[in-house]
């Protein structure tokens, strides 16, 4: 194996790891979440038993509007990660997605840890995923059915992470011709293209662009969550210990780099409502999300469902995977209940306000 595909592998690993063992969230940025709440319904009119949580997403009707991230893949332990992520994917009736499936491209021995998810969650929402360096570069008719085919997707996630990548050590920082890539891309596949941050958010600015290059879906991966600029550094450190890159005060501003998951949302909520070539944009709230009222919040600024990663890790490896997932969701009944919206149409409508 060349030295090149050995470091991707070992990222792949560390990543996971990294976000396990140390401290990677933003910590002088937050969500924004906590800066809005809803208005009391004192009279809901509604029977908290018959709440219904199903949403609607990529051609599926889902049972909850939450989706488990895309984490990982790529590496042979990673195998038992994804199984285990889809079983629960699978049990709940909710989407899942891949990790970055660059290195299945490369090596096909790295399948199986990706196509693994399809086989244990054969009736749920399964998305792909690829690098905006790796769009940036072209991909071939073969490449982009390959990745589709392994999971038998019903999306591809187009990943856009330059704040990783100009932290990472061996991080590609070419993003020329993206957006060209990306409208042949959205072309060529047969399946919705999502274009995702990974945890610096998308301005509505982006989001006209990525809309305007044939993109269906955009989640948002905002910032207050996980930091991968702090994830890169760590690996950084850990690499180059006495090397500093940036100014002290710098890097503090640059590891808490980028758009609350709150503020993506109500900028790219007025898009839509604005211009109805935008209307018609499905919207994924993530970044950060950490109980089920963030979800309510971020479904009454504008998003169909809310995703999160770095605590469903978390989660699953401390064997409480679905219990979270469900306290998440009765919280979220619970803001359903006493604001009077029954379903997650009325929920959208629900009336909530800048503290
Ligand atoms: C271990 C790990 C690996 C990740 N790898 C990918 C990836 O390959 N592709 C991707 O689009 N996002 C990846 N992400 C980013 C997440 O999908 C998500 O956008 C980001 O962590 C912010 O959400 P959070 O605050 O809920 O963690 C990864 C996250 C984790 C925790």
């Amino acid at each position: 194996m060349n030295e090149t595909k050995t470091i991707t592998i070992d990222r792949k690993q560390s990543h996971v790891e990294t976000c396990l063992k140390r401290n990677v969230s933003f910590d002088s940025k937050t969500t924004g979440f906590e800066r809005y709440e809803f208005t009391h319904n004192a009279t809901p009119e509604i029977n908290y038993s018959e709440i219904d949580l199903s949403a609607s997403i990529f051609g599926y009707r889902i049972s909850y509007p939450f989706m488990i991230s895309s984490m990982t893949g790529g590496y042979d332990k990673a195998e038992l990660l994804n199984r285990k992520f889809a079983q629960i994917a699978e049990k709940l009736n909710i989407p899942l997605g891949v990790g970055s499936m660059r290195q299945a491209l490369e090596n096909s021995s790295y399948r199986k840890s990706f196509s693994v998810v399809r086989q244990a969650a054969p009736s749920v929402p399964i998305l792909a995923n690829i690098g905006a360096p790796e769009v940036a570069k072209g991909l071939t008719d073969e490449e982009i059915n390959t990745l589709i085919d392994m999971v038998h997707a019903n999306g591809l996630i187009v990943h856009l992470n330059p704040a990783q990548e100009l932290f990472q050590p061996e991080g590609n920082t070419d993003f020329k011709n993206f957006l060209t890539e990306l409208q042949k891309l959205t072309e060529a596949v047969s399946v919705p293209v999502i274009a995702k941050e990974v945890g610096c958010g998308i301005s509505p600015e982006t989001a006209r662009a990525l809309v305007d290059a044939g993109v269906q879906i955009i989640d948002v991966a905002g910032a207050g969550g996980l930091s991968w600029q702090k994830v890169e550094e760590e690996r950084y450190i850990q690499q180059f210990q006495h090397e500093n890159r940036f100014s002290p005060s710098a890097l503090k501003e640059l590891l808490n780099w980028g758009i609350p998951t709150a503020q993506c949302l109500v900028g790219i909520a007025l898009l839509k409502a604005e211009n109805p070539h935008y209307r018609h944009v499905g919207l994924i709230a993530s970044g950060g999300i950490s109980n089920g009222i963030d979800i309510a919040k971020a479904i009454a600024l504008g998003a169909e469902i809310g995703a999160s990663a770095g605590l469903m890790l978390k989660a699953l490896h401390d064997c409480r995977l679905e219990e979270t997932i469900l306290t998440w969701m009765n919280d979220l009944k619970a803001v359903m209940f006493l604001t009077g919206a029954k379903n997650i149409k009325q929920l959208q409508q629900a009336c909530i306000s800048l503290k």
